[in-house]
């Protein structure tokens, strides 16, 4: 499988076709970032993106409300056998359709 199959049948549940998590996201579950925002990415090195993607996520700031943890995908992975770094590939390819002008 593709990484970009396993966006599709994944990860787009929680964030979105685009990456963007606008979906349906942010009203609901408001600490799905946007992974198509360059300002965000830069705040992220791919070890902690591979990190989340591995292990998932646990409220990162108490003094927001975080209704949901990103769970961890290592199974789902595995099953497809994706190396996470290729799936961190994918949300720079995410940034790069999106950021025309942005940067
Ligand atoms: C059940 C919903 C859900 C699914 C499915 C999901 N995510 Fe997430 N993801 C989240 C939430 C919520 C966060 C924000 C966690 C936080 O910072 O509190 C997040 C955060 C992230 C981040 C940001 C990590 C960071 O360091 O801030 C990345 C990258 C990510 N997800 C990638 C993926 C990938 C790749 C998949 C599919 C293999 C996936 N997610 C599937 C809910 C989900």
């Amino acid at each position: 499988m593709r990484p970009e199959q396993l966006y599709h049948s994944v990860c787009l549940t929680c964030h979105g076709p685009d990456g963007s998590g606008k979906m349906y996201a942010r009203a609901a579950v408001r600490t799905i970032p946007d992974l198509t925002d360059a300002k965000w990415q830069a705040k992220r090195t791919d070890a902690e993106l591979q990190h989340t993607i591995l292990e998932g996520k646990e409220r990162s700031s108490p003094e927001k409300s975080r209704p949901q943890p990103m769970v961890s995908q290592k199974v789902n992975l595995e099953r497809a056998q994706i190396d996470v770094k290729d799936m961190v590939a994918l949300h720079a390819g995410l940034q790069g359709r999106e950021a025309g002008g942005n940067r």
